[in-house]
């Protein structure tokens, strides 16, 4: 669509845009908007980060980060072209785009949790004006857009404004999208501005806004018809990893009661040029998205009538790994005449997947919580967490232990397996390795359990 085309408050925001003047607001500066926010500033878009943790807000405006992957001298050349941090709403009424980015976890009946969306929503629209962008990141089930968000910002907006919907004149109108996030923590390789960004805009002018806006970071934007499309989309691809590693899950159950190696098994199937993508097994889920997301659809699907029984059979096998796990160390001890209570098991890594600093939903924590249960003394190491503390769900209380005495420990399980760990050594060392990832691969010693 060219410029002409545009009504004018579109059109403005467009060719603002374009000369990468348009004002970022970004809401919530965490693992998804801290790095679009230094997205932005790096393409030279002027950008005010919005957060309520008032931490957070004092290290970016002393050019630290608090984030293992962000390094502090990319914040600092932030702040040197002009990003900022603020807890203030108020100033949202000076940005042309407001991207939220805002957790979406369960509660603890495991439904949506849409709280930190509808509050943030309830303090922006009371400053939003006409022709301003707002979009919506956080993942999310379809229509959450359309029926949490736009209601909220027509409701609560003090200018009276309405949002831009096909078929009506878009003067005055505020201009709402969503887009969902495809953050890989940890996978360095692919850039981030190769890959491509999906929108879908309540009106015709919000998705090519939002597409105008996506185009300056990235290389290809994918638009789609409706918000509840782009919302959708992100599920499908969050619960296609889901339900293929349950799949794999089970088939490793399988293969250690059939003796057969899964990862073998997967290595050959993976030379399949066409048709085959490879997933891996586990001690269990983790992260804020593949363990939740697909959670928000069943959900949704209940509203329907409808029942996602791939979704909740996923879940099922998932959540049943750490028990699996459990059980493994349990055997394992046992075979060696020791029980689990009274073992001093060591965990090797919490965060729930190797070389990040995220421990959400990691299935180390059920399992440390879960062996504790059975009287194990357990301790813990890894490199990003030097303390557990109080978590969502647990409150572990534990102090990272160094890694010199591994011969101390009945059991050393490796739950997550960091790049840094030399397992060659930690075989060496340790009376009895419970090997989760596979991370002992190679190395053909009588001391590894394969789980
Ligand atoms: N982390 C990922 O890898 C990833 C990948 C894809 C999608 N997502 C999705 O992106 C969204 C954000 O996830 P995240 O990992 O960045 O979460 P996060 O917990 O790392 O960050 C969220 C930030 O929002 C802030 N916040 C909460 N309520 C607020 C409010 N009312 N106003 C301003 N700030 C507020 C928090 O203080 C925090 O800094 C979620 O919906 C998640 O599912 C995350």
């Amino acid at each position: 669509m060219t410029t002409a085309l545009l009504a004018r408050p579109a059109q403005s925001l467009f060719e603002r845009i374009q000369d990468r003047k348009s004002k970022i607001g970004i809401i919530g500066l965490g693992y998804v908007g801290l790095p679009l926010a230094l997205l932005f500033a790096e393409e030279g878009f002027p950008v005010l980060g919005f957060d309520i943790d008032t931490q957070k807000v004092q290290s970016l405006m002393a050019g630290e980060s608090y984030i293992y992957r962000v390094p502090k001298t990319e914040i600092q050349l932030a702040r040197d072209k002009g990003f900022h941090a603020t807890g203030d709403y108020s100033r949202v009424s000076d940005m042309d785009a407001i991207v939220i980015c805002v957790p979406t976890p369960l509660d603890e009946h495991r439904q949506p949790d849409l709280s930190y969306v509808r509050s943030t929503v309830e303090s922006v629209a009371p400053h939003l004006c006409p022709g301003q962008l707002l979009i919506l990141e956080s993942t999310t089930y379809p229509g959450t857009t359309d029926e949490l968000v736009v209601p909220i910002v027509e409701r609560m907006n003090r200018a009276g404004c309405r949002v831009a919907r096909n078929g009506e004149p878009p003067a005055g109108n505020i201009f709402v999208a969503f887009s969902p996030e495809r953050e890989d923590p940890g996978n360095d390789s692919i850039a981030r501005k190769d890959v491509p960004k999906v929108v879908g805009g309540v009106d015709a002018l919000a998705t090519e806004l939002a597409r105008a806006l996506y185009a300056a970071l990235f290389h290809r934007v994918v638009t789609v018809s409706t918000p509840a499309v782009a919302e959708m989309s992100k599920l499908l691809e969050n619960i296609y990893r889901c339900v293929n590693i349950a799949l794999v899950n089970e088939l490793k159950l399988l293969c250690l009661r059939m003796g057969i190696d899964i990862w073998e098994v997967i290595d050959a199937a993976s030379t399949k040029p066409f048709g085959f993508q490879p997933f891996y097994p586990g001690p269990g889920l983790g992260g804020h998205c593949i363990p939740i997301d697909p959670f928000y659809l069943s959900w949704k699907a209940r509203q329907w009538d409808f029942q996602m029984r791939f979704i909740e059979l996923a879940g099922e096998i998932n959540t049943a790994m750490p028990h699996h796990v459990v059980e493994a160390v349990g055997a394992a001890l046992n075979s060696r005449n020791k029980p689990v209570n009274g073992s001093r098991v060591l965990v090797l890594g919490v965060s729930y997947k190797k070389d990040i600093d995220d421990l959400r939903e990691s299935p180390a924590l059920t399992i440390i919580e879960l062996l504790r249960a059975q009287g194990a003394a357990v301790s813990y190491h890894d490199p990003f967490f030097p303390v557990l503390d109080k978590g969502r769900k647990y409150n572990l209380q534990l102090k990272c232990v160094p890694l010199e005495t591994l011969a101390a420990y009945e059991c050393v399980l490796i739950v997550t397996d960091h790049s840094s760990y030399d397992y060659g050594d930690i075989v060496r060392q340790a009376q009895l390795v419970v090997d989760t990832r596979n991370a002992t691969r190679g190395i053909n010693s009588s001391k590894v359990v394969r789980c």
